[in-house]
């Protein structure tokens, strides 16, 4: 597929990394791309496309949203006809506020976007090293139950997590919830940040 993904920091490097690894063409889209972060995605990935935020949009098929979480309203305006149709993943914390994602604004923005929420609920090393005492951690997620939510499972897969679909966006609170949880967990009862939660069954 072909991925765009905004910001090259902790979180778009290291999915970008591991989606071309598997063989898709992702591009970066940067406000600098001479940054501190851009230069060191460049020194992990050296094969790593990073170009505009526009150029990087143009031909996507997929939208990985992986800047500060304030900056997204501005950034979904500014490219919202380019990513009209798209499948966007949102992967942004306002962490302590009512609303943690970016749901409503990206969809006032771009109505026509199949928006998921994803990579938001645990920390960017798990994304890393998905891998915890040789099980496979679980990733909940959630976005729209039509023909784009196998393709997300597939991402979510190939990142080297089992993908977990709660449901469509009705149920966005609980798997910010899980993030608040991930968070709580390390910031208020000192777990490290390599824990993660696991469903298990009979
Ligand atoms: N860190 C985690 O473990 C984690 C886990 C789950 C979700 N998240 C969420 O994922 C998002 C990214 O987190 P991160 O840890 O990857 O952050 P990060 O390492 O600080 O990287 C942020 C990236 O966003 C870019 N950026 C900042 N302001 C921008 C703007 N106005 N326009 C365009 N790009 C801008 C930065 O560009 P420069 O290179 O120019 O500075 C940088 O490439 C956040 O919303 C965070 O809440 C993070």
């Amino acid at each position: 597929m072909k991925i765009a993904i905004l910001g090259v920091g902790n979180i778009g490097g290291t999915l970008g990394k591991k989606w071309a690894d598997a063989g898709h063409q992702v591009v970066f889209g940067t406000r600098d791309a001479n940054s501190r972060k851009a230069q060191a995605l460049r020194q992990a990935l050296p094969n790593a496309k990073i170009d505009t935020v526009a150029n990087a949009l143009s031909d996507a098929e997929v939208v990985v949203i992986a800047t500060p979480h304030a900056t997204v309203a501005d950034l979904v305006k500014q490219n919202a006809v380019s990513l009209a149709g798209k499948t966007v993943i949102d992967t942004t914390n306002n962490f302590g506020a009512l609303v943690v994602n970016n749901l409503a604004t990206i969809q006032a923005a771009i109505p026509t976007a199949q928006v998921f929420r994803a990579f938001n609920s645990l920390g960017w090393e798990l994304f890393a090293n998905p891998q915890i005492d040789g099980q496979t951690i679980d990733h909940f997620y959630c976005g729209p139950d039509n023909d784009r939510r196998p393709a997300l499972d597939k991402l979510i897969a190939e990142i080297g997590l089992h993908p977990v679909w709660v449901g469509t966006n009705d149920v966005i609170n609980i798997v910010d919830a899980l993030g608040s949880l991930w968070v709580t967990l390390i910031f208020q009862c000192g777990y490290p940040r390599t824990i993660a939660l696991k469903l298990v069954q009979r």
